[in-house]
């Protein structure tokens, strides 16, 4: 243990004001709110962040794990940061967030890496720079039970000032068989409710009008005063948040089938202002399978919560994530997949083929046993099935009217707007009206599988 560094908390150190900080953001959107963190803890040390790599003095990945193509992009992208410094020998190359985590002071025995910081250690990032040298790098993956960064204001570096996330705690307790995100986020924690709220408010003082309340598993959230006196859980959470501003929209993500409560449920009923969507992964629709990856709830169980949320909100949009070809799958377990996802219909999904990660349980105790070809041709064959869904939600809403947060220009045509429903499908309108950060009014005419086309509604 003796070559990890550490720091006090309130260590302050001589600033240079004119260095330039420059981070690459992969994985989720727990790494896009570290990035925020880090750029701020950073800041008070004079560093200015820069989307010039060129010109960065640091160069940062915040890098994620929970798959091997995840981590193997990160590997080529350290061989260009390495090339960064062939003039400039001095430019200091760090990897960050989940695979700093998992592979620690193997990072170093590439002899390309001059920092590693896991998680919860970006505090000691000012001492970890004041000390590193070519000849000395510099490594803190020590994992926390409390850090939750609570204190710390983000510098956003979202580009539309409209929609902004919110990391409402770190961490996971579950140990899904197949998921790395234990391992390298640690135990589950929750942050102080003042601190959220307090964040939340402030980005809606300065414009920002959608919040997006981050956790790997919202519905776990509980946070406890010292003395225990007090307790607040997600449900509460989230009606203090939605109080701040009838203007200001509130999302969350993600929940647990296994977690999420009624009284969640009627909390988002009972709230004009907190979006009708959620995003609960399934991950498989076999209960053999959902056994073996440890998600501790049943394809009936997960049927019943669907039914409640559409019961109380029948236009809630409902979205998951899916693992394909997982640790001795069959072609029945494939079937039972299939069949969950068009008994759902599902708005959209984020779609996986399993990749073993090493240390997981899953890792120690099922063989990754379905080969390649079969986990490809399974995932397609559910793309394309959530493919059809996605085009049959979204022609279900022609001809219904939404209010849509509007984001800024669309991406394929800057003459129009993009904005989101509350049920969170994208939006493009010919709008010269509206700015970004208002609400417009709209009448869906056509679509796509990915995209509604609207008009202002009259
Ligand atoms: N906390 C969230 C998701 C975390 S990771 C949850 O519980 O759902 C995001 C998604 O990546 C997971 O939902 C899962 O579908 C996928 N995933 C995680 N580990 C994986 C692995 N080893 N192989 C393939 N996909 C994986
Ligand atoms: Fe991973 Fe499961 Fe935790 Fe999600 S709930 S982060 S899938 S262990
Ligand atoms: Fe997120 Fe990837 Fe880490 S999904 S928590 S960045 S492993």
């Amino acid at each position: 243990m003796k070559k990890y560094q550490f720091a006090e908390k309130s260590i302050s150190l001589q600033a240079d004001m004119n260095k330039k900080l420059y981070i690459e953001t992969y994985g989720c959107q727990m790494n896009v709110g570290d990035s925020e963190v880090i750029f701020s803890i950073l800041a008070k040390e004079g560093y200015g962040r820069t989307e010039d790599i060129s010109e960065a003095d640091v160069i940062l990945a915040n890098t994620c794990s929970v798959r091997d193509n995840a981590e193997q992009r990160i590997w080529g992208r350290l061989e260009q940061f390495h090339k960064q410094k062939e003039n400039r020998p001095q430019v200091v190359v760090g990897i960050v967030g989940c695979m700093a985590e998992r592979l620690k002071d193997k990072l170093l025995e590439t002899g390309k890496v001059d920092l590693v910081a896991g998680p919860d250690s970006y505090r000691t990032l000012p001492v970890l720079l004041r000390d590193v040298a070519p000849d000395k790098p510099q490594i803190n993956v020590m994992l926390s039970h409390e850090e939750t960064y609570a204190d710390i204001i983000p510098v956003r570096t979202d580009r539309n000032g409209v929609s902004a996330f919110i990391s409402i705690m770190r961490g996971c307790n579950n140990v899904c068989s197949y998921c790395v995100v234990p391992y390298t986020r640690g135990a589950e924690r929750s942050r102080d409710p003042q601190t959220i709220v307090r964040e939340a408010a402030d980005v809606f003082s300065k414009g920002y009008r959608e919040v997006t309340l981050l956790g790997q598993n919202v519905d776990s959230y509980l946070w406890k005063s010292e003395d225990g006196s007090v307790t607040v859980d997600f449900p509460e959470l989230l009606e203090r948040v939605a109080a701040i501003s009838p203007l200001l929209r509130v999302r969350f993500a993600t929940n647990h089938p296994k977690d999420i409560s009624d009284r969640l449920i009627d909390v988002m009923a009972s709230h004009g202002n907190i979006c009708r969507h959620i995003h609960l992964p399934v991950q498989s629709g076999s209960n053999r399978l959902l056994e073996k990856m440890r998600r501790r709830y049943t394809r009936e169980w997960y049927l019943e919560r669907v039914a409640a949320i559409r019961k109380a909100m029948p236009d809630c949009g409902i979205t998951t994530d899916v693992i394909a070809g997982f640790c001795s799958e069959t072609e029945e377990d494939h079937q039972d997949t299939l069949k969950i996802f068009s008994e759902v219909g599902f708005d959209y999904a984020y779609m996986f083929y399993y990749s073993e990660r090493p240390g997981t349980l899953a890792a120690r105790h099922y063989p990754d046993d379905v080969s390649l070809e079969v986990k490809t041709r399974r995932l397609n064959e559910i793309i394309a099935l959530q493919n059809r869904l996605s085009l049959e939600s979204n022609k279900r809403d022609v001809g219904k009217r939404f209010t849509v947060l509007v984001e800024g220009p669309s991406k394929k045509n800057p003459e129009e707007l993009c904005g989101r429903t509350g049920s969170n499908k994208m939006c493009v309108f010919p709008d010269k009206v509206h700015k970004a950060g208002e609400y417009a009014e709209v009448e869906v005419v056509s679509c796509t599988s990915a995209t509604l086309i609207c008009k202002l509604a009259e």
